[in-house]
């Protein structure tokens, strides 16, 4: 299936299974902004329950908070946002769209580097088991020559953003002869640079009312807690603070969905350390946030490192955990080395000493941070994605059939298992129900009668519920139920009494994070 194919089907998916909305749709919605409807809305509960589980649950040394989203302005002039948190944005003058010109040119990079992928494809179907990678990469003139190019293209590129120089971004993008990727046309306008920060008013008289900002990041409502949470906690370093909350950027390209969204919802937590510790820290907190990936136990292949080559203004070291998304691997998580950046600028502005006194070594210093900062909704989207699947069934008469099914790691599924009585008649309703009603404070259950068995299935297949319990006459004489796996769509006969340690074992968030 075409990756574009695969992204609509995704999104349609999302909307015909109560899973996400465009926001006022019935107004014709609004711009990179979106709801989650019944069953997102869990899936999203679910996540955050992991993130927040595998951070606060499982490390004595991590505690949560809860910040607001309105801050004092001056915290965003002090972290570096009201100067430098900016896109350059190009737009065309033909087509009349905006562009993030670093996008344009990273799209650029990845299509050179998909031509370097297919060459080195083509090359290894020709010499076959004899193929060496590695020697092919240092001695083919093309694949160098494109490896060069891309590598000048950086080199220009980081040096142009490190020195704002706008006008010699704008020139990669005529010497590389990137064309609108709508239109085609090469004719473009000069870049801009534009700050991402939402500003609104607090007070209510407008001439005593002075400008906030809605919060881009959810990390500065930690640093300037920090003080407040480690006296108060008596925490010793290193430590960590951990928090889920909402967060705002106006966007420029506001485009793949829940991708990019003007709302969003971070999930962060900034380790505070000893100055000089980092680099251990940083390799520490790589490796444990790309676990957490792995355990939901989908294709390993699909997930990356990406190192950065562009900085943020805060930053001594950053990596992406990137996610193959139809539209190409793109960020889910960052984890950023910030040195102690941002509480010295906050002590600088608040004039206030945001210092650790550390009884080993009997002085006092500004703590450095290591943080891990993953998107909500783009796991949320990485989940879908990877759990989506079109497959082709054998029906019991012989013939074919299709079915979508969400293989959601149970752990995470809104839905845990679905009731359904074989009749609408005979008992069979009421019995479901009593088991519906035992089963409830365990698991999210929902009980279907409408429909054949075969449609209930399908239904509940598409939501990504792991379990369906069927309960015919049989259930009468034995108290025993089929039990219908989601994945194998294989059916087997069991006692209603065991339905809680069968399902429970499996959907438990116990065991997924006792794998980390
Ligand atoms: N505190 C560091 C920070 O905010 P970031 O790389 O700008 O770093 C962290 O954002 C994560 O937040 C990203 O990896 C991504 O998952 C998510 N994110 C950022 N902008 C987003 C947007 N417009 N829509 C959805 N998620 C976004």
């Amino acid at each position: 299936m075409k990756q574009e194919d695969l992204f609509k089907k995704l999104t349609a998916h999302c909307k015909e299974y109560g899973y996400i909305f465009q926001s006022s749709e019935i107004y014709d919605g609004l711009s990179a902004v979106y709801d989650y409807g019944q069953y997102g809305a869990e899936l999203k509960n679910n996540i955050r329950k992991y993130w927040w589980d595998a951070m606060v649950l499982l490390n004595d040394e991590i505690v949560g908070i809860d910040a607001a989203i309105f801050m004092h302005p001056a915290v965003w002039k002090a972290s570096g946002h009201v100067d430098a948190f900016n896109d350059p944005l190009i737009d065309n003058k033909d087509s009349k769209k905006r562009y993030r010109a670093d996008v344009l040119i990273e799209e650029h990079i990845e299509k050179l580097e998909e031509k370097i992928s297919k060459e080195i494809a083509k090359a290894a179907k020709r010499f076959g088991e004899n193929f060496d990678e590695k020697m092919f990469r240092q001695t083919n003139k093309r694949v160098l020559d494109t490896a060069e190019k891309i590598a000048s293209i950086k080199r220009r590129y980081v040096d142009a953003s490190d020195n704002g120089d706008l006008a010699e971004i704008r020139q990669i993008i005529i010497d590389c002869e990137i064309a609108d990727p709508v239109s085609g046309s090469r004719n473009w306008t000069d870049v801009r640079q534009f700050n991402l920060m939402f500003d609104t008013k607090l007070g209510s008289v407008s001439e005593d009312a002075s400008k906030i900002y809605l919060r881009p990041e959810t990390a500065q409502g930690i640093f300037v807690n920090y003080m407040n949470v480690q006296k108060s906690g008596r925490m010793k370093l290193p430590f960590g603070i951990a928090q889920v909350g909402k967060a705002f950027r106006n966007e420029i390209v506001a485009r793949q969905f829940i991708f990019r969204m003007r709302e969003f919802e971070q999930m962060e937590m900034q380790y505070f350390i000893r100055p000089g510790d980092e680099q251990g820290w940083y390799e520490h907190w790589k490796e444990k946030r790309m676990r957490w990936h792995r355990a939901l136990g989908f294709d390993e292949s699909k997930f990356r490192f990406h190192d950065h080559d562009k900085l943020a203004h805060y930053a001594k070291a950053a990596t992406d955990i990137e996610f193959a998304f139809p539209f190409g691997f793109k960020e889910v998580e960052g984890i950023h080395s910030r040195t102690d950046y941002d509480l010295s600028q906050h002590q600088k502005y608040c004039g206030r000493k945001l210092q650790y006194f550390d009884t080993e070594l009997n002085k006092s210093y500004v703590p450095y941070v290591v943080e891990t900062s993953i998107g909500l909704d783009r796991m949320f989207f990485t989940v879908i994605a990877a759990s989506w699947v079109e497959e082709k069934i054998k029906k019991e008469n012989g013939t074919e059939d299709e079915r979508v099914v969400l293989r959601l790691p149970p752990a995470l599924a809104p839905v845990k298992l679905a009731i359904f009585p074989l009749v609408k008649k005979d008992g069979l309703p009421e019995i479901s129900a009593r088991i519906r009603d035992e089963l409830r404070f365990d698991f999210s259950c929902q009980y279907e009668e409408k429909d054949s068995i075969g449609r209930r299935y399908r239904r509940q297949d598409a939501i990504g519920t792991p379990f369906c319990i069927t309960v015919d006459h049989q259930t009468k004489e034995d108290e025993t139920v089929t039990i219908r796996y989601r994945d194998t769509m294989e059916q087997e006969r069991v006692p209603v009494n065991a339905l809680r340690e069968i399902i429970g074992e499996k959907v438990n968030m116990k065991k997924l994070l006792q794998s980390l």
